[in-house]
Formats: structure tokens, C-alpha cells, sequence
């Protein structure tokens, strides 16, 4: 009766004061006080040594804290007439929960920032998702106030002066996530993004078939000859070729698995037509043509169009990100629960299995005129608590080193602590702000090699490009 009571008065309150209102109220001044959003913000402090009773501890201060916020009716009342409204602009992700759901916890956990969500298409969308932001960010004018990036924009947004700098903000906080997270958010030695989730490409097959684990790309290729063979099948082996971002993800573990690279580390030598290059986008080529394991289909497809004949019993192998796992054991979506594991990506001869970095991080707009607020939301946002929801939730393995290793995460994604070395060791796509021009001359030349066979001349081309693209 007293939490309907509060629930109504709340709801009364909130209507009294429409966030559109509050949306033409000039910002006036710093309305964030840190010690009153503390219960509201749990763990936003954790350190990376977090053990398990600690994180339970400070989980269970945050749940109390929230409790007491949403019983403590006088001081909510008075927040919220001068909540400060952000924005917050973020590629479409999906699992159990949706980003919205996530931003209204956030919204519900406390009454002095209200953030109205801005959904982007979904990440495979990767060009359109960037398009839309730098088309706003361009702007200069504050809105979004915070938004999402994929890991290879992060050099242009900083170079470009759209991400504020964070260090003065999260300084004491980079040693709780992986090392190799926080130096993807560095450009120029300064810390311009906060690390969210990280993804990584990985090979999902079918344990019924009776087929094991391939090492090499032959082992694939042999095991999805006989998985076709048996009738059980009509597919050996699924993978994405269209024309877009998902093709270069594709593409440097191709090469990465024989060795090789699209761009040196000095950022100006372009390797795109070394012989490991060439010999990867050849095997790209004749896993469709000469071997005949890939569907041809794969040359229009990018994630879900190859994810759907996989988890719809249709395949033998697939190469894809993590969220692949949660579906594919869903009775609802999935034809394969129970027969699916997942393993690193095979390799040529003598090399190693290399996946290709992805992921998304938090990044505040250079321009945003509610700074303090904005960093309250990506705090939140990043906390410990946030991250394993949403690794449960919505399958995003986590960036927290304490995170990752929580019993959760073992429970309903095991994969992501068995394959620890897959995520943490994942090759980055070229880092340069000039990546959206880089990515368009590699994903045309590829796109030709796949098409057409003429795999050295194309890649040759490519390197041109590529070559007067980062020497301008
Ligand atoms: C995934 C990755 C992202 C990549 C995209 C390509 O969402 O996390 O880094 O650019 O796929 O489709």
C-alpha cells in the first residue's frame, strides 16, 4: 500500500514536470552533487581487484541505495524539477533486454538526470550508424550529449575535437578494465572514450554431427565437406562478405590467421597485397568457388543473414560475434540448443588463429553542455553492475576484468570465459582517424576479389588507395 502510495505520488510528480518542459530549461548551473547520487550509482568506484563478496557487497549497498531513493519521496520530488535532460545517441542492440530498457533503469535509479534515448540501426549497419553521428557531432551543438562508438571510429572522433577528453574524470578508474580496452580508448595519450563491451570473432560449429574442433583451415574445410556429405547439412561453412563493415572484420582474420596484416603498426605501411594478404583473400575466394563449403548467398550476407541457416540447423560451421551463443540456445529461435560450441577461429599451416577486434564504448560529446551530467550516465553506464547485465542480458561480454570472471557470466555465457584469450587477444582493424576512408577502398577491392577472382590485381589496387589514403 505505502509503495503504491509513493508510486503515485511519484507518477503525479513527474507528470507536473514533462521532460519537455525540462528540455527548454536553460542549463544554469552544475546540477550534479556527487554525494547525492552515490546510492543511485553503485559501483561506480570498484576496483579491478573486486572479488566476489565485494561486488556482492557493493551490489547489495546499490540495491538498498536504489531503495532508498524510490521510498524517500521528499528529496525526489525536489530532484526532478530541475533533473537535467541528456541525450544519449546508441547503435540498436537486442537481447533479453534492449538499450531502452537499460536507460530507464538508469532514469528510474535516480531523479536529478533524465536521458532520452536516440536508437541508431544496428551495429552491422556500421557506416549508416557512423554517417548519423558524425553528420550530428559535426554540429558542434551539444546534442547527443553522449553516445556510443564502434572501436574504429575512435582515432576520428578524437582527432576531430568530438569526444571530450576523460582522463580528469576516469583516471583513477582505467585499472579496472582489460589493458588492451583502455589503450583502444587512448588516442594520442588521452583517454577519449570509456571502454563498454568488447566482441570478438569466433567459430561457432555443431557438436552433433559428430565433427571436431578444426585447427587449421583444411580441418574446416575437410569437416565441412563430410558434415555436406552426410545429408545433415546443406551448408558447410558461413561467414559475411557484403560490401560492408562486417567483410573487413572477416578480412583481418583471414589474414591475421596466416600471419598477416592490412596495416603495419607505424600506421603508414599498407600490407594488403604481401603475399599473406593475397593467399588469405585466395582461400576467402575458394572456400566459395573451388571448395565449395561457403554458399555464394554470403557475398549479400552480413551478420544475421548468415546467423539465421546456422541456429536454423542448416550449417555445419559459422563465423560470427558473441551474441551468436544466447540465440542459438534459445527453444524460440533456435533449431541447434544444446549442439553448439564455440572455439577460435581456425588458421593456415604453422600460424595462428586470429580474430578481429569489435566492440562499442561510451564517448561524451566534446561540445555537451552538461558535462558533469554526462559523466554521471556513462559512470553508471560502465559500472560493474551495468556490465554484467548487460553480458547477461544482452550477451555483450564485459570490459571489467572483476566482471568477466563473475558466476554469472559463467552460468549463461560460458563460452566468454572459456575463450578469455579469443576476446582479449583480438587484432584491431587499422587504427588511423582516416579509418571510414580506409575501410570503403578495402571493402570495394575485396568485394571485386570475392566476385570477380582477380585477387592480387584487387588488392593491389586497394593498397594504392589505402597507400595515398594514409599518407595525405
Ligand atoms: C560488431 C562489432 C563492431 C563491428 C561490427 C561490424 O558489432 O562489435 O566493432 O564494426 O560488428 O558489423
Amino acid at each position: 500500500m505505502r509503495f503504491f502510495a509513493v508510486i503515485c505520488i511519484i507518477k503525479m510528480h513527474k507528470n507536473a514536470f514533462p521532460h519537455d518542459k525540462l528540455d527548454r530549461e536553460p542549463f544554469s548551473r552544475p546540477v550534479i552533487d556527487n554525494d547525492d547520487l552515490k546510492p543511485a550509482r553503485p559501483g561506480a568506484d570498484s576496483g579491478s581487484g573486486l572479488n566476489r563478496r565485494e561486488f556482492i557487497r557493493r551490489s547489495g549497498m546499490a540495491l538498498a541505495g536504489a531503495a532508498a531513493v524510490s521510498t524517500f519521496v521528499g528529496p525526489r520530488r525536489a530532484y526532478a524539477a530541475s533533473a537535467v535532460e541528456l541525450t544519449f545517441a546508441s547503435a540498436k542492440f537486442y537481447g533479453k533486454q534492449t538499450i531502452a530498457e537499460v536507460v530507464k533503469a538508469f532514469n528510474d535509479s535516480q531523479s536529478k538526470i533524465h536521458v532520452t534515448y536516440k536508437e541508431l540501426p544496428p551495429p552491422s549497419s556500421s557506416t549508416e550508424v557512423h554517417q548519423s553521428l558524425v553528420q550530428q557531432l559535426a554540429r558542434r551543438n551539444g546534442d547527443p550529449d553522449v553516445f556510443t562508438l564502434d572501436i574504429i571510429w575512435i582515432a576520428e572522433f578524437a582527432a576531430a575535437k568530438w569526444a571530450l577528453p576523460l582522463d580528469q574524470y576516469f583516471k583513477d578508474n582505467t585499472g579496472e578494465y582489460f589493458p588492451g580496452m583502455v589503450q583502444a580508448c587512448t588516442w594520442q595519450n588521452k583517454l577519449v572514450a570509456l571502454p563498454w563491451f568488447v566482441d570478438s570473432g569466433m567459430l561457432y560449429y555443431r557438436k552433433d554431427l559428430g565433427i571436431s574442433a578444426p585447427s587449421t583451415w583444411t580441418d574446416l574445410i575437410a569437416s565441412a565437406k563430410e558434415a555436406i556429405g552426410s545429408g545433415k547439412v546443406k551448408f558447410g561453412f558461413l561467414w559475411q562478405a557484403k560490401q560492408a563493415e562486417v567483410l573487413v572484420c572477416d578480412l583481418v582474420s583471414f589474414i591475421g590467421s596466416n600471419g598477416g596484416a592490412i596495416l603495419q603498426a607505424d600506421g603508414k605501411t599498407v600490407s594488403i597485397a604481401d603475399a599473406p594478404a593475397v593467399q588469405a583473400v585466395q582461400l576467402m575466394y575458394d572456400l566459395i568457388n573451388k571448395e565449395q563449403i561457403t554458399p555464394a548467398d554470403v557475398l549479400s550476407w552480413d551478420e544475421e543473414p548468415s546467423r539465421r541457416p546456422f541456429t536454423g540447423g542448416e550449417a555445419a560451421f559459422l563465423r560470427n560475434w558473441s551474441y551468436v551463443w544466447k540465440i542459438a540456445q534459445s527453444e524460440a529461435e533456435s533449431k541447434v540448443v544444446d549442439e553448439v560450441a564455440v572455439v577460435p577461429l581456425p588458421h593456415f599451416p604453422d600460424k595462428k588463429s586470429a580474430a578481429c577486434l569489435g566492440g562499442y564504448q561510451y564517448g561524451i560529446n566534446a561540445s555537451s553542455k552538461k558535462r558533469d551530467a554526462a559523466v554521471e550516465f556513462v559512470r553508471w553506464m560502465s559500472s560493474p553492475e551495468t556490465q554484467l547485465r548487460f553480458a547477461t542480458q544482452l550477451g555483450l561480454c564485459p570490459t571489467r576484468a572483476a566482471v568477466f570472471e563473475q558466476p554469472e557470466i559463467g552460468t549463461e555465457q560460458p563460452f566468454m570465459q572459456q575463450l578469455k584469450e579469443v576476446f582479449l587477444g583480438a587484432i584491431p582493424r587499422p587504427v588511423t582517424p582516416k579509418y571510414p576512408q580506409v575501410t570503403l577502398a578495402l571493402q570495394s577491392a575485396v568485394s571485386t576479389a570475392l566476385t570477380t577472382g582477380k585477387v592480387e590485381e584487387s588488392l593491389k589496387s586497394a593498397k594504392q588507395k589505402i597507400d595515398t589514403i594514409v599518407k595525405a
